[in-house]
């Protein structure tokens, strides 16, 4: 045989074994891995957001969205809005706890080992009369999703659906928290009180952000909402040199010198209030039994920093901003309290479409092409924080 033979012959043997060996189960096992990108953060984020906004995913997505926003339900009466996340989460064969704090729903997705991790939507509406004229305007008189909490809902259930079909590579388990009530009662603390988050590790949690470009994210690592609380003092007074208005006026003002003049009012200070004003008698009411206090809520270094870097692979390093420290106040405090804890702003404003316009305005509207990124963003984060936190006790 001639060397020209030769060479022939080898060839036809090495097509012949890369055949059969491309017919076995261990190809399929290496091709599979490496065009998997589950433990990659970067492809993992950019694939999930690619899912997000495939048509036929995001016209669910904005459809989901459309159905909660036409049917508004103030704190803790959101039934429909929870029989409608029930019903998309059985479509989905995800499993559920519910009724917890009434209303509230916590979904599960994964393994059911530790480490847990928990994804945060808020589910109620605004006693306020939408002035937009729009398809999928209001349809409840009086009432409004003015703080986008139909958002919230729809971005949390996009995650849920994208993670559904990740099950099988999530290395832990995912809680989806459905919670009732965040305007002004407290909805988180009564989730905590029956369980919500026993046994998490740690929570994330989007609020869409009229404030800043549709396309960006935006937070800060400590601090990032201030508590809130209302209080009611009673000065009493008789007789001469005992004049309670002039008691209750300088106290007033001393107060609101106290918190603009002395400190800035963004450094967050307790206020006490001596009893004994101008020989008057107080008494200070913190009316706890009507409205719970909300405590800031306080971003754990750590878990910004991971929320931040899966932001960036998504959006780009540029679409990650640092927000200002806000006077609002949420109840994602309490989870922020209890277990590290990320709270991002999501951006909705676009002037072409006029969502700029104040959170609880009657005015306020959303750019649904956030919704993609947000449920993209909650995926994202839940699925590499498992990642990073199975190999951590692993090791
Ligand atoms: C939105 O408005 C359109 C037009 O009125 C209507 O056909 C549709 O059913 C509404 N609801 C949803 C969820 O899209
Ligand atoms: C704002 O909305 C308009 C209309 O939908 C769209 O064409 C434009 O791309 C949006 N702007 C950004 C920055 O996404």
């Amino acid at each position: 045989m001639g060397p020209h033979n030769s060479i022939y012959n080898n060839w036809v043997f090495t097509v012949l074994i890369l055949y059969l060996w491309s017919q076995s189960k261990w190809v399929k096992i290496i091709w599979v891995s490496g065009a998997n990108s589950e433990s990659d953060p970067n492809s993992l984020g950019q694939e999930l957001l690619e899912m997000a906004r495939n048509p036929e995913f995001f016209d669910w997505l904005k459809k989901v969205r459309r159905r909660i926003h036409e049917n508004p339900e103030l704190s803790f009466e959101e039934y429909k809005t929870s029989q409608l996340i029930r019903s998309e989460l059985d479509s989905l064969g995800i499993e559920y706890t519910w009724p917890v704090a009434k209303t509230g729903v916590v979904g599960s997705i994964g393994s059911g080992s530790q480490p847990w991790f928990a994804l945060r939507a808020d589910m109620d509406a605004l006693a306020i009369q939408e002035m937009v004229e729009w398809e999928n305007k209001s349809k409840i008189n009086g009432k409004m999703h003015a703080c986008g909490h139909d958002v919230h809902v729809t971005m949390l259930l996009g995650a849920a659906k994208l993670l559904q079909q990740k099950r099988k590579a999530l290395k832990g388990t995912i809680k989806l928290i459905f919670q009732p009530a965040e305007e002004g009662r407290a909805g988180a603390y009564s989730m905590i009180q029956e369980g919500a988050i026993d046994n998490v590790q740690a929570i994330f949690g989007l609020h869409v952000s009229p404030y800043a470009p549709i396309g960006t994210i935006g937070s800060r690592p400590g601090p990032v909402l201030a508590g809130a609380g209302k209080f009611v003092a009673i000065i009493q007074g008789k007789g001469e040199m005992r004049d309670p208005i002039f008691a209750a006026s300088s106290t007033i003002l001393s107060l609101q010198q106290l918190i603009s003049r002395e400190t800035d009012p963004l450094d967050g200070r307790v206020i006490v209030l001596q009893a004994a004003v101008h020989r008057c008698t107080a008494t200070v009411d913190f009316m706890e039994e009507i409205a719970r206090h909300y405590p800031p809520t306080v971003n754990d270094k750590m878990m910004y920093d991971h929320v931040k870097g899966i932001g960036t692979m998504l959006l780009g390093e540029s679409n990650v901003l640092i927000s200002p420290f806000l006077m609002g106040a949420e109840d994602f405090g309490f989870y922020s309290q209890k277990i590290p804890a990320a709270f991002f702003n999501i951006g909705i404003a676009n002037k072409t479409l006029n969502s700029d316009k104040p959170l609880h305005s009657a005015h306020f509207f959303v750019d649904v092409d956030a919704l993609p990124i947000g449920a993209a963003l909650h995926a994202a984060v839940a699925m590499s924080y498992l990642n990073d936190n199975a190999a951590m006790q692993s090791q």
